[in-house]
């Protein structure tokens, strides 16, 4: 029998959460952003749940290559471009639409024979300050990029450092707005924060990740359920061992954590080298049989405590949920563990590990 650990990708809930973000912004095409692996859940296996986009957006060639062997004739863009000049003859072999960023990418395409002009995406340096040209140069690079044979569209890109937060997307809509006025060309600015928060006016297509994946953006100021997401990762497991606990007793590595009265402990068989962060601390919230109860004491690689004091029908072979949807239908948010470990639901999701089976639930 293999450790009862599994994780579930809902596609239900993909469904949901594309078809939600898709009603925030009526009018634009939507980019499924699935980069990282679909943010962990699995390209192939999230995308039924997404193939109602518009397009796929992505990283890795290897990545936009397994998007074309589902079968996806739609469009595949590149949000860093081409890393190499080779990379552009498997953008003209799969057809792929590629972000420009850089003087390196246009000298690239500059000397690329190709029969079939490729589209790309212009991206503008609004305040971010990764990736993309200054206001000041983002013409001139749109004016080489425009008479360039190797070129047909060219669509206009900038993304957001503060959608999520107080700072907003104020600033740097105004520079990309100005800079590009009379430019012609399809524009793509916003992230799942600034599509869920913020009036963007010029959006042809929306670029969402998180938020497909059922995750707030601006949590804690909103959670998953105030924006109607739907969880669609679970990673649960079951009690593997219980121990009782006398006032003194301690849990675990460093003993951590040492108990005031006495305790009933249950020993769940996931731990981080599941993709459960080590820096949850004792009380982060974990699903005993769907009823909300906390950790104990440190993770270790493969094993976690839990509390069963108040859960005294649960004990070993019952289920415990780490974060997502538990059988009873009670959800506990990745967002909430993230912050637990002082980190964000994307990277919990990005983070589950190779070893922890995985089944899809339509
Ligand atoms: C260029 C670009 N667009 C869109 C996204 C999606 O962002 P989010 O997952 O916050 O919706 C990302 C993610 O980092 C990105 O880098």
């Amino acid at each position: 029998m293999p450790r009862p650990i599994l994780a579930t990708i809902d596609t239900t809930a993909l469904r949901h959460n594309l078809a939600r973000m898709r009603a925030c912004a009526q009018d634009a095409r939507v980019w499924a952003i699935v980069k990282a692996n679909a943010y962990g859940h699995g390209i192939e296996r999230a995308y039924e749940g997404l193939r109602a986009a518009d397009g796929f957006a992505l990283l890795d060639l290897d990545e936009a290559e397994r998007v074309r062997r589902l079968g996806w004739r739609g469009p595949i863009l590149l949000l860093e471009g081409i890393f190499e000049v080779r990379d552009l003859e498997l953008c003209s072999r799969l057809d792929l639409w590629h972000t420009v960023h850089c003087d390196e990418q246009i000298d690239m395409l500059a000397v690329h024979k190709t029969s079939a002009p490729h589209r790309v995406f212009l991206k503008m340096n609004s305040g971010m300050n990764r990736l993309g040209f200054t206001p000041d140069r983002y013409r001139a690079a749109w004016t080489r990029l425009n008479a360039m044979p190797q070129v047909d569209e060219i669509s206009l890109m900038t993304h957001f450092s503060d959608a999520d937060g107080e700072r907003g997307i104020g600033s740097q809509m105004a520079v990309f707005a100005s800079v590009t006025r009379d430019l012609p060309g399809e524009r793509s600015l916003s992230n799942s924060a600034a599509t869920l928060r913020h009036q963007v006016p010029l959006s042809d297509w929306i670029r969402p990740g998180i938020a497909v994946y059922g995750s707030a953006p601006d949590f804690p100021l909103h959670s998953a359920a105030d924006w109607a997401l739907w969880s669609t990762m679970t990673l649960a497991t079951r009690i593997i061992a219980t121990q009782h606990l006398v006032p003194g007793d301690s849990v675990g590595y460093g003993s951590a954590f040492v108990a005031d009265s006495a305790m009933r402990v249950g020993i769940a068989a996931c731990g981080y080298a599941d993709g459960y962060p080590r820096l949850c601390p004792s009380g982060t919230p974990v699903l005993v049989n769907g009823v909300r109860t906390r950790t104990l004491g440190r993770v270790s690689m493969d094993m976690l405590a839990v509390d069963l004091t108040a859960l005294p029908e649960a004990g070993f072979g019952s289920e415990v949920t780490l974060w997502g949807r538990a059988a009873s239908g009670a959800v506990l948010g990745i967002d909430e563990v993230a912050r637990s470990a002082g980190t964000l639901g994307y990277e919990l999701m990005c983070a589950l590990a190779q070893r922890v089976p995985v089944a899809v639930q339509d």
